[in-house]
């Protein structure tokens, strides 16, 4: 470590709650890409890897520790080539398709609803179905609705009792279209706006099942399809999505690799992930213009780091490490959506396992945590807690001329009164001192502890064979007396602290 940089105060205001962090920020997407959900979650009863019901015990309990709140599924650019038919009833007679998006490879249909369904049920989680608007009919998205989630009787009721299941499941979250500027369709959004209208015209409520109904958004500050889909499609959504990936170079002639990279692209990444607060607050800003109430929620339903594949692997499985630099951005995410709480409904990071900045990868039977699994399980306490007010003024990380904050930070209280405050440090050079000053506490005995994940190189990362070299620790680098907090944070570290 060079130096600790000055200038860092914070100031929390614990009696200024700003509305609640709903809990569906910290969302997963699982997508029939590469090895997320074949390997990395199925594999089948008969499967020598031990499973229930053929997914996987181990990312099962990896998962559950983090509180998945709600999953994603099927797709991404799958979800406009995929045909749900296709994947229930016995599995013998299930259809087989090419997966033309991702690979070409073989796609057996063996993971289809009623066994996705069965995986949100293990991780007490809501299902968040993504409908096909690309290469799908209207009638087949009304029927998979029909299917899932209609009481009485009714052909596809019916069917789905044939196919063993008798009660209808819950179903909160649907997808009318995924990318459909790109992948999904190619469309314009004047185009787009009236299909949404229509489709999502037979995405009936059943019973007391009541669909959240989630338009596709734009890509990354496409601000015009924000804007005609708000100002057409406004009163006949409940969510709008938006995608951003983190990229430190450019996504066709090389993206950077996730573990072989300089300084500069350490930096590029941190910059570019913190570009996230931006385009939320200008594509908020235009649905503030339809929506000023905020009903309407803003779904980052893809988000992360995407790098160059690893050497030798397939380039469309998308699988790439992970290193204490993906921590950063899973860090840095995670406090701008605290800290626009009031129009962030629900994120989803792409993807779960296997592919892009994943929780978890698999090599057979053996699993690993990465750095962002980490990062989510530090982050997990503020699920569901108030955001409080934080007035902050950091000091800069600079780099070839170029400057960024040092530090960001978001804090919340939960439902038995505790703080959680968490920081990352994004400079790869120096550390950061911080006073941070607590307000509104009346509690004499007031006490601080936390947690740390750091590392000493910028590329440090978790392999089958030394699983352990990046995970969270305790932190000691910070003292309390009379509600103020002394903090030190080393370089390249996210640290939540608890004040209870
Ligand atoms: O997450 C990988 C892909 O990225 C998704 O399939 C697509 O929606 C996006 O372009």
């Amino acid at each position: 470590m060079e130096a600790f940089l000055v200038a860092n105060n914070v100031i929390i205001n614990a009696d200024i709650q700003k509305g609640r962090i709903n809990k569906n920020i910290y969302g997963h997407f699982a997508e029939h890409l590469g090895r997320c959900i074949y390997e990395g979650i199925w594999v089948g009863e008969d499967s020598s890897i031990p499973n229930t019901k053929g997914i996987r015990n181990d990312v099962l309990a990896a998962l559950k520790n983090i509180k998945v709140p709600v999953l994603r599924w099927p797709g991404g650019c799958f979800a406009d080539e995929y045909h749900w038919k296709d994947g229930i009833g016995p599995k013998e007679n299930r259809k087989r398709m090419v997966n033309t998006h991702w690979g070409g490879v073989v796609e057996n249909n063996h993971f289809g609803t009623h066994e996705f369904m069965l995986l949100c049920e293990f991780l007490e989680c809501e299902p968040y179905i993504c409908g096909n608007v690309g290469s799908g009919t209207v009638q087949e998205m009304s029927e998979w609705v029909e299917y899932m989630t209609f009481e009485g009787e009714s052909p596809m009721a019916n069917w789905r009792r044939e196919n063993g299941r008798e009660e209808p499941w819950k179903l909160k979250y649907f997808g009318v279209g995924n990318e459909n500027w790109g992948c999904g369709g190619n469309m314009r959004p004047e185009y787009y706006a009236d299909l949404y209208r229509r489709y999502q015209t037979y995405v009936r409520n059943y019973g007391n099942n009541k669909v959240y109904k989630i338009a596709g958004g734009a890509n990354v500050d496409d601000y015009n399809w924000t804007e005609v889909l708000m100002k057409n499609a406004h009163w006949l959504m409940d969510g709008l999505s938006l995608h951003y990936y983190t990229i430190p170079g450019d996504f066709w002639l090389g993206k950077g690799s996730a573990i072989d990279f300089p300084e500069d692209e350490w930096f590029i990444t941190m910059k570019k992930a913190l570009h996230m607060d931006e385009l939320i607050t200008k594509h908020s800003t235009i649905m503030d213009k339809y929506d000023p109430q905020k009903r309407i929620g803003m779904i980052i339903d893809e988000w992360g780091t995407w790098f160059d594949v690893e050497p030798g692997t397939n380039p469309g499985f998308l699988y790439q490490q992970n290193t204490i630099r993906d921590a950063l951005v899973a860090g840095l995410h995670f406090n701008i959506f605290h800290n626009h709480a009031d129009r962030v409904q629900m994120t989803n990071i792409a993807q779960t396992v296997n592919v892009l900045q994943a929780m978890i990868l698999t090599e057979g039977e053996k699993m690993i945590l990465t750095p962002t699994y980490h990062v989510f399980d530090m982050y997990k306490v503020h699920q569901d807690a108030e955001v409080l007010a934080v007035d902050s003024s950091f000091g800069t990380y600079e780099y070839n001329g170029e400057k960024l904050p040092q530090v960001t930070v978001s804090a919340s209280k939960n439902a038995e009164g505790k703080i959680h405050v968490s920081l990352c440090n994004i400079d790869h050079q120096n550390g950061a001192e911080l006073d941070l000053d607590l307000r509104g506490i009346t509690a004499a005995n007031t006490k601080v502890s936390g947690t740390i994940i750091t590392a000493d190189t910028m590329n440090a990362h978790n392999t089958f064979e030394q699983p352990d070299v990046v995970k969270p620790v305790e932190f000691t680098g910070v003292t309390l007396e009379n509600n103020k907090l002394a903090i030190k944070l080393p370089e390249m570290s996210v640290v939540t602290l608890v004040i209870e």
